[in-house]
């Protein structure tokens, strides 16, 4: 999604600076260009190390640097010649005062000085105390006048351990404010569209503390309920246990067995203009959960029953809605996927080999075919579960249109 487009992250000294790490790693995930600023003091909160391995390009602090430094004399003017955007994040109360009223005395500053009518982002993080200070306010006005948009902070746990206003705001916000500085047109691109997206594994007890489970993470599912939301739609995410945090601004409902699922999905599916199912709903579930822990004394059986298809199940019932669902498979997969395609009355699907590295279940990276109804196939190459998504979402769009 922002493929072409070179960002400049500049990272001031706050305790949030940390979360610059996220931060590249989810623009690079839509596969900007990332450079980064950072001053003498951010350094002592995060290694230059770690963001110069995850921006993949040198990392800038020294305005007068000596030899052994990437920095040269026009480093201020070279890097802002190459942005497409400006953000700031975290960005302390002295970044914003020294921007408000044009002070350029480090690398930063004076980099911000000469972005021209570039866009800027500041996102602050700071004290409540800080951030409610009328001086504070006052140069926060003033970037606000010139046109520098702001991705203001959260309520929350503060460093110092108090609460209040000042946390810097979450990484998805920050990067979808990003997304909508640049690409307004393509986010909108869901509006108003209701979309119901499942995710994780689902698990079925055996007794208290044993399950029948499988190994997906749900990382497949957030990324695309958090993709969708970027481009405007109105997202339920439905889960099975994760560790994941749900995406900001994503109706979540957690749910464990088949048959939760089966009840979420049927009830938000009568609301939904698009489903896409990428949950490993589990296929057998014990005919019975014993109350009390099984003990161990030699071989144990266990008889299963299936638990209802809850795709074929929706695909009867679709009408016009857009339905999409996941093959995970390990053999033959195109004739399997075509296969599960015709017989859920599904508008697309998304089949991956689980016997890949780099794919599937456990993966920050995912290897998929897409296949749509006239058996067209196409082939994605490896890459993130959030540029996988929007590839989904990209065919959807068309399907909406046509
Ligand atoms: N699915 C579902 N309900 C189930 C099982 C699967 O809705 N009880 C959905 C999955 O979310 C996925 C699609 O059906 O979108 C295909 O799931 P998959 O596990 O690949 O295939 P199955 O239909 O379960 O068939 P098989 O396990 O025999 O390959």
């Amino acid at each position: 999604m922002l493929t072409g487009k070179t960002i400049i992250l500049g990272v001031t000294g706050s305790i949030a600076a940390y979360k610059a790490a996220e931060i590249i790693r989810s623009l690079k995930a839509l596969n900007a260009n990332v450079r980064v600023i950072m001053t003498m003091n951010a350094a002592k909160f995060i290694g230059e190390t770690t963001l110069q391995t995850l921006s993949g390009n040198p990392v800038y602090i020294d305005m007068f640097p000596d030899s052994s430094r990437v920095e040269d004399s026009l480093t201020h003017i070279t890097v802002s010649n190459a942005a497409d955007l400006f953000l700031i994040a975290p960005a302390t109360a002295n970044i914003i005062g020294k921007a408000a009223n044009g002070i350029a005395d480090d690398l930063l500053s004076t980099t911000l000085l000469s972005v021209g009518n570039k866009p800027v982002l500041i996102a602050p993080a700071m004290n409540e105390r800080m951030y409610t200070n009328h001086i504070y306010k006052h140069n926060e006005k003033k970037l606000r006048i010139s046109g520098i948009k702001f991705v203001d902070p959260e309520y929350g746990k503060l460093a110092c351990g108090d609460e209040g206003d000042g946390r810097l705001a979450s990484v998805d916000s920050i990067v979808q404010h990003v997304v909508n500085a640049l690409m307004g047109e393509v986010v909108s691109d869901l509006k108003g569209k209701r979309i119901l997206v499942t995710a994780g594994g689902t698990r079925e007890h055996i007794d208290p503390v044993r399950f029948i489970g499988n190994p997906a993470t749900g990382r497949m599912g957030f990324a695309l309920a958090r993709t969708a939301q970027i481009r405007g739609a109105d997202v339920t995410l439905i889960s099975g246990k994760t560790l994941l945090a749900p995406p900001d601004g994503v109706k979540y409902i957690q749910t464990e067995t088949a048959d939760q699922m089966r009840k979420f999905v049927l009830d938000s599916f009568k609301h939904a203009d698009i489903l896409v199912m990428a949950a490993a709903v589990g296929d057998f579930k014990p005919q019975k959960t014993e109350k009390n822990k099984i003990k161990r004394k030699g071989a144990l059986r266990i008889d299963l029953e299936p638990t209802d298809d809850i795709l074929e199940k929706l695909g009867k019932i679709k009408k016009d809605k857009i339905v999409v669902g996941f093959a995970a498979e390990t053999n033959n997969l195109i004739k399997n996927a075509k296969s599960k395609l015709k017989k859920k009355n599904l508008d697309l699907i998304v089949v991956n080999d689980v016997t890949q590295s780099d794919a599937g279940f456990e993966s920050e990276t995912n290897i998929v075919k897409i296949i749509d109804k006239n058996n067209n196939v196409e082939e994605l190459p490896k890459w993130t579960k959030e540029e996988v998504s929007h590839r989904i979402w990209d065919r959807i769009v068309k399907l909406v249109k046509k």
